[in-house]
């Protein structure tokens, strides 16, 4: 066969077979946004396994003192309104998030909202997460549906009266509540941006730092400024730059702080902190550990708790 020939034979084979490539692809992107659910490709599943880490949505739902599998919920949560138990996310059907769609996944971060309509405590914190971008949330769920389903069965909360009625939370809800995703602000730097979503959206460090108001919401004016009441009962302290808090701290002094537990004065932090840091903040990359300690001493200094 001549040699013209034959290049023109392989272009055709080529072309044929690009051809057939993207009408699958065409077909497939079709079927999957027919049920409007996206199956997660595996970089996905990897962006979701960090943002996870990133968000601490392991510690709180892993049982790990009573032995649970991970994510398959059952940890108790004290607070002052009572005891909550973490619900099981892995995709169990039945007993986990299984069934869920993706608008329903999203409503619930974004809103708070479960899929019959329902409003969450925010012993969830997504009064945080609200701020959480779309991309993330969909990473978010590509990584727990692609986990092993447990089947672990819920356990109920053990609330006083009447924050065991779910229905008045959507009174605190129309009161302290705004729903919405983070807008960076284009005067300041994108590490300053990644800082403060990762502070105030995905890691929820506020929802710890800040003080909370007798029905239990953040005060916007003093975020970050330490919180009297901590989650364990004891004080959270201050991460803004005041003095007798975070004044003297370097942003590497901060990120020493985040990644290894160790700060300035040789403290290894522990309790709740510790939690965060080995589940959450020791596995972040060092832009975002810089980028969070850009964003904390950037901060009005508040004095307190
Ligand atoms: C501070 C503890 C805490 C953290 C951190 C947390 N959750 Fe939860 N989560 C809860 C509690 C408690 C509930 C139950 C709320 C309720 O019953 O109203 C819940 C409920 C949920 C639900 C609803 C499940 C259902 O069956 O209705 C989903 C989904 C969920 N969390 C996903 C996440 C994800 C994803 C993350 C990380 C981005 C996360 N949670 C981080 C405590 C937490
Ligand atoms: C679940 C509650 C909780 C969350 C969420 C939380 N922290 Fe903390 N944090 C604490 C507690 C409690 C301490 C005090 C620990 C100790 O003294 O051993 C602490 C201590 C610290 C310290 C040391 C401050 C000092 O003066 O010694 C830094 C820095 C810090 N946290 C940063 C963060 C950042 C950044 C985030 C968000 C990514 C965050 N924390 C999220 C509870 C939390």
């Amino acid at each position: 066969m001549p040699g013209t020939q034959l290049r023109g034979l392989l272009a055709t084979i080529f072309l044929a077979l690009l051809c057939a490539f993207s009408v699958a692809s065409i077909a497939f992107g079709q079927e999957s946004q027919a049920n409007g659910d996206d199956p997660g490709t595996s970089e996905a599943v990897q962006r979701g396994a960090y943002v996870l880490r990133a968000a601490g949505c392991y510690g709180c739902h892993t049982d790990e003192k009573g032995g649970g599998a991970p994510l398959a919920g059952g940890r108790a949560l004290k607070t002052p309104f009572g005891t909550f138990y973490s619900p099981n996310i892995t995709p169990h059907p039945e007993h986990g998030i299984g069934a869920w769609s993706d608008a329903e996944f999203h409503d619930a971060l974004r809103h708070g909202v479960t899929p019959a309509g329902d409003p969450y405590y925010p012993a969830f914190p997504y009064t945080s997460y609200t701020g959480m971008t779309d991309a993330d949330i969909r990473d978010l769920k590509a990584y727990l549906f692609a986990q092993d389903p447990v089947e672990t069965v819920n356990k109920p909360h053990e609330l006083d009266f009447p924050y065991s009625m779910r229905f008045t939370l959507g009174i605190w809800k129309t009161l302290y509540f705004e729903a919405g995703a983070f807008e960076p602000d284009p005067a300041r730097e994108a590490a300053w941006n990644r800082g403060a979503y990762l502070v105030r959206h995905l890691g929820h460090c506020g929802e710890c730092h800040s003080p909370r108001g007798s029905l239990g919401a953040v005060d916007p004016d003093r975020e970050l400024a330490g919180n009297p009441l901590g989650p364990d009962g004891g004080k959270v302290p201050n991460l803004t730059p005041a003095e007798g808090a975070l004044a003297g701290w370097s942003e590497s002094d901060i990120v020493w702080a985040i990644r290894d537990g160790l700060t300035p004065e040789g403290d290894y932090l522990s309790d709740s902190m510790g939690e965060v840091i080995e589940h959450g903040t020791s596995h972040l990359t060092a832009d975002d550990l810089s980028a969070i300690a850009i964003y904390l001493k950037s901060l009005p200094p508040l004095s307190g708790p």
